[in-house]
Order: structure tokens, then C-alpha cells, then sequence
């Protein structure tokens, strides 16, 4: 093989009059009379290459029939383009072919690698090695790799020490489903995979090593959208003897660190911060998009005063006006509704603005006094449109939340180079699970409550504040933490309110309360999601396109075909026998 002497993207117009080698990849080819041009790639970059009939030494009726992702290697002289083409590095120059050797011929393409856009998905992800081919997603593995490198690099300056943990553990709840893997060796027993490092991480500060960080991958079974994988990574991160305060300095730190060295992008210092309870309020969401206003507004005050009865009842009329929205018709109102009732709405209601005054879907019910009254109060402007839900306070404040995401991303309201980062603090400790009607955590259950006086925990157990906190980023929740329970009595108070008893909280977590014993300093920490980060650094909205080898959303794995039928043999082993109840 004639090794290169150079990559693809690295010659220029200094290289003028030199013989070089290149390895790669044949992006395109075309055939022009007696010349061959093709573009050659590889990572760094692409070169043209031109094979002339009159001055290639080899035989130009084989070179005529390369094809796109043959790989090769040519050896050449460096000449000056007549028309240079500025939009690659390499476009002042090209490469006339003195000789070339097929390096390795490529089959049929199943999808043509310069446009993502026009093969489907599936067919992508099947073909994954090809897809990485593509320019987007070597950029996007790219910014991928900085982040960790910018992330190692701030955690250990600051005296963070890098610890593995076991993937082969014990079931601990962190509120999805575990991915179990059955034991061999002690038939009818499971290991199951991390849902996060959570119990290890804080067994370590127990351990004395202070400050801790993982690049870590997590497991969780649960159902996935557009930001969420079964398994997806995280920087996880404890620290010893700090509040909340230190959490946000640092981590903020290390957030800044990582936009700058990535991005060159400055965030904030520090960053704003909002309680759960806030957020919820004013944007209906407790990961708020900073990146455009519509606050919502508080309603009742309004409709209490009008005609229209259905919104008298209930808890909550939340509001959201819409420059412009005087445009949406009735068909976009109809699917807007649609859209609010998937997020538990009964319904949605409107009224649109116009000169100074209400008109139309539920303004009949206004007097006009009244109407000039919400107007000029809620400063709605006049081509503006109003909607209303009524419901319970979650309900009215979640849907009209979601309604101001859509439409926003309707609108493009977001501006996709800017950056808002958010503190969300003041989280309930619990949550009443619907379904149950049991206590259940919002975080995990090593969350210290913002008290730790037992007649307090025991008297309003759901009016409790939880010491935890997430980060948010442009509607996306990147992080998530807590100080921790340091005190296995309170430990134990907290499991006994999620409704475990004694005997189950020792079952599932005596080691570790028996751990909690031995000195345990006061510690706190987060993880972020790693991939969330990369997402917004490169710029996607699909966490598929910031891993290398992704999952779909059903949890399949489309280019090894996994997951996969095992042998009877390794069933027998394990002691295993499939119950056929799924089709
Ligand atoms: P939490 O469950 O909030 O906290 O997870 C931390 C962060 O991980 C990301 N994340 C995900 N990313 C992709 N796919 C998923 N399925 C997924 N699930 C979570 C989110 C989230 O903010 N042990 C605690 C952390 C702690 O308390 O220190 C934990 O795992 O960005």
C-alpha cells in the first residue's frame, strides 16, 4: 500500500509542485471527457483529484469505473485550481493522479452518504458505519469527544478523582425499571444494571475520597422520546462537606468550562436560578425554555368575573397570549386542542384581540368592560390571541406549558445559537402517585427533605421540600442532584414514609445503612446528562445523532439486530425457561 503523506484536508497552495500521497475515501465522481474528477475523503477533510487520460500511468478504463466509497490511495502532484472553491479548506488546490491503487472496492451504497435527510431512519441506523461517514455525525462524534476531554480536564484541576463502579449490581430503585441480567452461578438470582452510581458514589464520600467523578454509562427500561436512551451516559459527580451553594458554583464552573472549550461560548456567571414551584407557575414546565418569553398568566381572576361557568369550578385558568395569533385559523385552533388534550386538558379555549377589545371562541362571555380590563391589565396586545385552560393547578399549568413549547416551535421563536441556562431548586420531596395514591420520591430516596425534624416529616410529609435541584438548558433538563441523608436514622424515616418497612428497607438496602453508620460526612452531588449536552452543543434535537451506536425508540439495535433469542443451551444454564405470554 502507498501510505499518505498527507490527509485530505491539509494541503493548500504551499503545497504547489510537490508529489504526495493521499488515502481515502471517493466522496464523488464524475467523468468529464477524458478526465476523472473525484473528490476524495477521509476525517479531516476532502481533496479533488483529477485523473487525465494523457498523464495517468495506470489504466483509465479501470479508473472509469470507481465507484462512491471505494477506498484508495493515489499518489500525485499538487497543482493550483483554475477556480479555486472556497467552501473547502483544501480549495485552492487539486491533486493531478500520477498512479493509484484500489485499496478496497465498496458494495452497492444502500443510502447515498451526502444527504441524511433523504434515507430513512431505520435504514440509517442499520447501516450505522455508514451514516458515522457522514460530515454531520463525524462533527457531532467530534464535539462529543472535546466535551469529555473538557470535562476530564476541569474535574481533575479541581482534585475530582475518576472511580469505576460495578455495571453488575444490586437492584436499587432511582424510579425506572432496572435492565436485569439472571446469574449463572446463583440460579434464580439477578444482578441488575446501573440505573445510575447513585448508593456507590455516596459510599465513596463515606470512603473519604472528597471529591468524585464518572463518565458513566446508566441503564434504564423505561419509555423513550427524542431526548431519552435505554442506556445513555453520565457525568456523575459527589462531593463531601458542601450545601447546595458549592453544588452550584462548581458545577456551574464545569458547565461554563465545557461550552467554552467546545463551543467558545461564554454562559453566564452564575447562573440564574427559579424555584420548581416558579417555574411551574410561569412557564408550566419544571425545565422552563428561557430562550423566548410567553409567561403565562393567571387568569381566574378574570373568568371568575365573567359568564362562562365551565371555568367557575376549577382550581386553575391559566393563559397564554400569543403576539400575532390573531392569524392561527380554525383548523390550527382545533389542533392545538388536539395537542392540549394529550396532556390531560379537558379542552381549550380562545378569544383573540382586537381593537383594544375581545372577539370571537369564548369573548361572548366578557363584557366589554371586562375585556378592556384584561387587556390592558395582561398587556394583550391587539392582533394577539388569548388561550385559556381550565383544570386542576398541574394540569392547567402542564398543558398550557406544553402549548407554549409547541407553538413557540411553530413560531421558531427559539434562537438555536443561544444558551439559557437555569438552577431549579425548592423540589417537593414526594409526590401522591396517581395510580396508588402512595407517597412516592420525585428524585430518589437519598435525597435529604429540607427538614430533618421527625414531627415535621411525619405531620405534612407532601408539604415537604426536598434539598435537590436540576440544571436546565433550553427546555431540557441536563442535570439533576441533591444533598444526601447522612444519617441512617433519617434514612430510615425516609424509607418508612415511602411506604417500606423495616424488614424491606433492610432487604434492599442494609448494606447501606448499615454503611451510613461508620462516620458518614454531610455530601451532596448531581449527574448530568451527558448526552443532553452533547445534543446542544452540536446543535440537534435527537440524542441519536450524538451517539456513536444509538438505540431506537423502541430499545432495539438495529445494525447487530439486539436484542436477540439466546440458545437452549444458555437458557438451561441459567436456569431459565421463556413463558410465551407476548405474541
Ligand atoms: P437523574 O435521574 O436526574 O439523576 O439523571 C441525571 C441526568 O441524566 C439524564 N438522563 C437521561 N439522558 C438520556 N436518556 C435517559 N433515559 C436519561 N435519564 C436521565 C438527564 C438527567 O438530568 N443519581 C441521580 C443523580 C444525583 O442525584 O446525583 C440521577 O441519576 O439529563
Amino acid at each position: 500500500m502507498m501510505k499518505r503523506t498527507h490527509t485530505c484536508g491539509e494541503l493548500r497552495k504551499s503545497h504547489v509542485g510537490k508529489e504526495v500521497v493521499l488515502n481515502g475515501w471517493v466522496n464523488t465522481v464524475r467523468l468529464h471527457g477524458q478526465v476523472i474528477f473525484i473528490d476524495l475523503r477521509d476525517r479531516y477533510g476532502k481533496t479533488q483529484v483529477t485523473i487525465n487520460s494523457e498523464t495517468f500511468s495506470g489504466n483509465f478504463e479501470n479508473a472509469k469505473k470507481l465507484s462512491m466509497e471505494d477506498v484508495l490511495s493515489i499518489r500525485g502532484n499538487v497543482e493550483l485550481r483554475e477556480t479555486s472553491n472556497p467552501k473547502i479548506t483544501t480549495g485552492d488546490i487539486e491533486l493531478a493522479v500520477i498512479d493509484l491503487e484500489l485499496l478496497n472496492e465498496s458494495a452497492p451504497l444502500p443510502f447515498v452518504l451526502t444527504d441524511r435527510g433523504n434515507a430513512e431512519e431505520n435504514l440509517r441506523l442499520k447501516y450505522r458505519y455508514l451514516e458515522l461517514r457522514m460530515e454531520e455525525l463525524q462533527q457531532n462524534i467530534l464535539v462529543r469527544h472535546k466535551a469529555y476531554q473538557a470535562t476530564r480536564q476541569f474535574l481533575s484541576n479541581h482534585d475530582f478523582v475518576e472511580v469505576e463502579t460495578p455495571v453488575l449490581m444490586k437492584s436499587t430503585p432511582e424510579g425506572a425499571r432496572d435492565y436485569l441480567v439472571p446469574s449463572r452461578v446463583h440460579n434464580e438470582k439477578f444482578y441488575a444494571l446501573p440505573q445510575s452510581p447513585q448508593i456507590y458514589k455516596q459510599i465513596l464520600m463515606i470512603s473519604c475520597f472528597d471529591r468524585y467523578f464518572q463518565i458513566v454509562k446508566c441503564f434504564r427500561d423505561e419509555d423513550l422520546r427524542a431526548d431519552r436512551q435505554p442506556e445513555f451516559t453520565q457525568i456523575d459527580l459527589e462531593m463531601s462537606f458542601v450545601d447546595e451553594e458549592d453544588i452550584f458554583k462548581k458545577f456551574g464552573g464545569m458547565t461554563r468550562h465545557i461550552f467554552k472549550e467546545v463551543l467558545g461560548v461564554d454562559l453566564p456567571n452564575p447562573f440564574p436560578r427559579m424555584t420548581w414551584k416558579d417555574a411551574l407557575n410561569t412557564y408550566g414546565s419544571d425545565k422552563p425554555d428561557l430562550r423566548y418569553e410567553m409567561k403565562l398568566l393567571d387568569i381566574k381572576p378574570f373568568t371568575d368575573q365573567s359568564e362562562f361557568n365551565a371555568f367557575k369550578s376549577v382550581e386553575m385558568v391559566k393563559g397564554l397570549v400569543v403576539n400575532d395569533g390573531v392569524k392561527y385559523s380554525r383548523k390550527i385552533i382545533d389542533k392545538f386542542t388536539d395537542f392540549v388534550k394529550t396532556h390531560k386538558a379537558k379542552g381549550l379555549a380562545w378569544m383573540k384581540a382586537e381593537n383594544g377589545g375581545l372577539t370571537g371562541g369564548i369573548s361572548k362571555f366578557f363584557s366589554a368592560d371586562l375585556q378592556k380590563e384584561m387587556c390592558s391589565s395582561l398587556h394583550i396586545k391587539d392582533n394577539s390571541i388569548l388561550f385559556l385552560i381550565g383544570d386542576e393547578k398541574m394540569i392547567a399549568r402542564k398543558a398550557m406549558g406544553a402549548l407554549r413549547v409547541e407553538i413557540a416551535n411553530r413560531e421558531q421563536l427559539a434562537d438555536k445559537k443561544e444558551f439559557k441556562p437555569l438552577w431549579v431548586t425548592d423540589f417537593p420531596m414526594f409526590e401522591v402517585d396517581n395510580d396508588t395514591e402512595k407517597l412516592t420520591f420525585l428524585h430518589h430516596p437519598f435525597t435529604s427533605p429540607a427538614t430533618t425534624h421527625a414531627e415535621e416529616m411525619d405531620s405534612n410529609p407532601e408539604k415537604l421540600k426536598a434539598r435537590a435541584y436540576d440544571l436546565t438548558m433550553n427546555g431540557y433538563e441536563i442535570a439533576g442532584g441533591s444533598i444526601r441523608i447522612h444519617r441512617p436514622e433519617i434514612q430510615k424515616k425516609v424509607f418508612s414514609l415511602l411506604g417500606m418497612n423495616d424488614e424491606e428497607a433492610k432487604e434492599k438496602f442494609g448494606f447501606f445503612l448499615e454503611a451510613l453508620k461508620y462516620g458518614t460526612p454531610p455530601h451532596g452531588g448531581i449527574a448530568f446528562g451527558f448526552d443532553r449536552i452533547v445534543m446542544l452543543l452540536a446543535g440537534t434535537e435527537n440524542i441519536r445523532d450524538v451517539i456513536a451506536f444509538p438505540k431506537t425508540t423502541s430499545a432495539s439495535a438495529l445494525m447487530e439486530n439486539a436484542p436477540s433469542g439466546v440458545s437452549q443451551e444458555q437458557l438451561d444454564e441459567l436456569g431459565i425457561q421463556i413463558k410465551k405470554y407476548k405474541d
